[in-house]
């Protein structure tokens, strides 16, 4: 028998076996999709709860693995009252970045911090500040991604990176519509 004859009959079954590819492979069942949904916010949060880990890919290389950063050119995180002081001070200086003088632990630094507003979100920021005020010997309280939300909604969109002078006034401290 010729092979011709045969053509449509492979033809129905090519478009059979598509037709089944596509129904076994239904994902829309309500457990299929939860679960996908699962997968993503296990996703999202591993990630930003990592404050180690965001601490380590972008403070680490001028504050130190430990934290005592390069005496004279990167302050210390550990042991400084900047970390574990004011929360509204700290997230304002990550926000937009510190420069000019600021003097920690008795030495005095003219540097540059960058500012990570618009590389970290909320949650991250709040975790790197919980890890950076919870480790190094530090023991302060944690911070909220609600409350770097409250912060960088006062701050608007500002540019300039702060002074320490400038921090220290009452106004640039705090929470908004905290304590
Ligand atoms: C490129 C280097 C650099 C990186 C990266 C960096 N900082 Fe800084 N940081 C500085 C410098 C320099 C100062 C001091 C700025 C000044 O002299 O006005 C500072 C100051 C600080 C201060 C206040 C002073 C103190 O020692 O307590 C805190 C808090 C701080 N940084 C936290 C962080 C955190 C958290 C990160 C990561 C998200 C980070 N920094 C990343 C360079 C850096």
């Amino acid at each position: 028998m010729k092979i011709r004859t045969y053509l449509p009959l492979f033809a129905v079954l090519l478009l059979l076996s598509f037709v089944s590819v596509a129904f076994v492979n239904e994902p829309e069942t309500p457990e299929s999709t939860g679960k996908i949904i699962k997968e993503n916010v296990h996703e999202v949060a591993g990630v930003v709860a990592d404050g180690e880990e965001i601490y380590m890919t972008r403070c680490l290389s001028c504050h130190m693995a430990n934290g005592e950063g390069v005496p004279g050119v990167f302050p210390p995180l550990t042991g400084s009252e900047y970390v574990t002081g004011d929360k509204g001070q700290v997230i304002r200086m990550i926000l937009n970045g510190l420069t000019g003088e600021i003097t920690v632990k008795d030495v005095t630094y003219s540097g540059m911090m960058p500012p990570w507003g618009g590389f970290l979100d909320d949650q991250q920021i709040a975790d790197v500040l919980t890890y950076v005020r919870s480790s190094f010997g530090n023991e302060a309280e944690g911070v909220s991604a609600e409350e770097v939300a409250a912060v960088r909604a006062k701050v608007g969109d500002r540019k300039e990176a702060w002074t320490i002078e400038e921090l220290n006034q009452e106004e640039n401290q705090g929470i908004p519509g905290g304590d």
